[in-house]
C-alpha cells in the first residue's frame, strides 16, 4: 500500500540518500536500471534536493520512504523527473503506480502533457516509459560535462533524450 503526500524539509536527507542509492554506485545495482555503468559521483546532494524540494513528491510504504519524483508544471506543460524507487524494492510496480500518479496530478494541475528527460544509452528505460505510453520527442539536450554537481561521466558521448506523453482532454 504506498501513500503519497509533498515532500518538507525534514525528508532532505531521507530523498537525498534514496536518490543517490537508486542511481549511482554500488546499491544501485541491486535494482533493475542504474546509471552506475555510465557515470561515477553524486546525482544530487542535499542542497540540489532542497532547492526543488517544493516540486517533489515522496510515496511511503508501511512508514518507510519508497520513491520520489519531481514535478514541475510551465503552462500546459508537466515536467517529471528526479524519479527513483529504492532499489531493493523495484520490480514490483511502485515505479508504475507513481508515475501514474504523477500523471494524476498533472492533469489536475491542467497539464496536457508530461515530458522527461533520459540519458539516450539507457535503452531499457527508455524501453519502461514506451510501455507507459511515453515516446521520444527527437529532441536531445547536452549532458552537463564539467559539472560534477551532476556526477562524472564515464564515457564522452552522452546526451539526454526527451520523452513525452499527451495527457487526456478532461471532458
Ligand atoms: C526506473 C524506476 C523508477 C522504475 O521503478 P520500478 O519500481 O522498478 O518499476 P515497476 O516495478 O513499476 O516496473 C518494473 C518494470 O521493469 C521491468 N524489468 C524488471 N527487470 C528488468 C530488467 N532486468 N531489464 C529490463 N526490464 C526489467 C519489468 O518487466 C517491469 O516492466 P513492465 O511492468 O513494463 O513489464 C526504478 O528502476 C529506479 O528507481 N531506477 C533507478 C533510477 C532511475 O533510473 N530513475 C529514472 C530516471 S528517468
Amino acid at each position: 500500500m504506498l501513500t503519497f503526500r509533498p515532500a518538507t524539509e525534514t525528508d532532505v536527507d531521507a530523498l537525498t540518500a534514496l536518490v543517490e542509492s537508486a542511481y549511482r554506485g554500488c546499491s544501485s545495482q541491486v535494482g533493475w536500471t542504474t546509471e552506475a555503468h555510465l557515470l561515477d559521483g553524486q546525482r544530487t546532494n542535499a542542497d540540489g534536493v532542497r532547492e526543488r524540494l517544493p516540486l517533489i513528491v515522496l510515496g511511503e510504504s508501511g512508514g518507510e520512504l519508497v520513491v520520489c519524483f519531481e514535478l514541475e508544471l510551465t503552462d500546459d506543460n508537466a515536467q517529471f523527473g528526479m524519479f527513483a524507487v529504492r532499489p531493493g524494492t523495484q520490480g514490483v510496480g511502485i515505479g508504475g503506480q507513481a508515475l501514474a500518479h504523477a500523471e494524476r496530478i498533472a492533469l489536475e494541475r491542467g497539464a496536457r502533457q508530461v515530458r522527461l528527460k533520459v540519458i539516450a544509452q539507457r535503452a531499457e528505460l527508455i524501453a519502461w516509459y514506451e510501455r507507459r505510453g511515453y515516446a521520444l520527442t527527437g529532441e536531445t539536450s547536452p549532458f552537463p560535462y564539467g559539472d560534477e554537481r551532476f556526477g562524472k561521466p564515464r564515457r564522452p558521448d552522452l546526451v539526454f533524450a526527451t520523452l513525452s506523453k499527451a495527457l487526456p482532454v478532461p471532458a
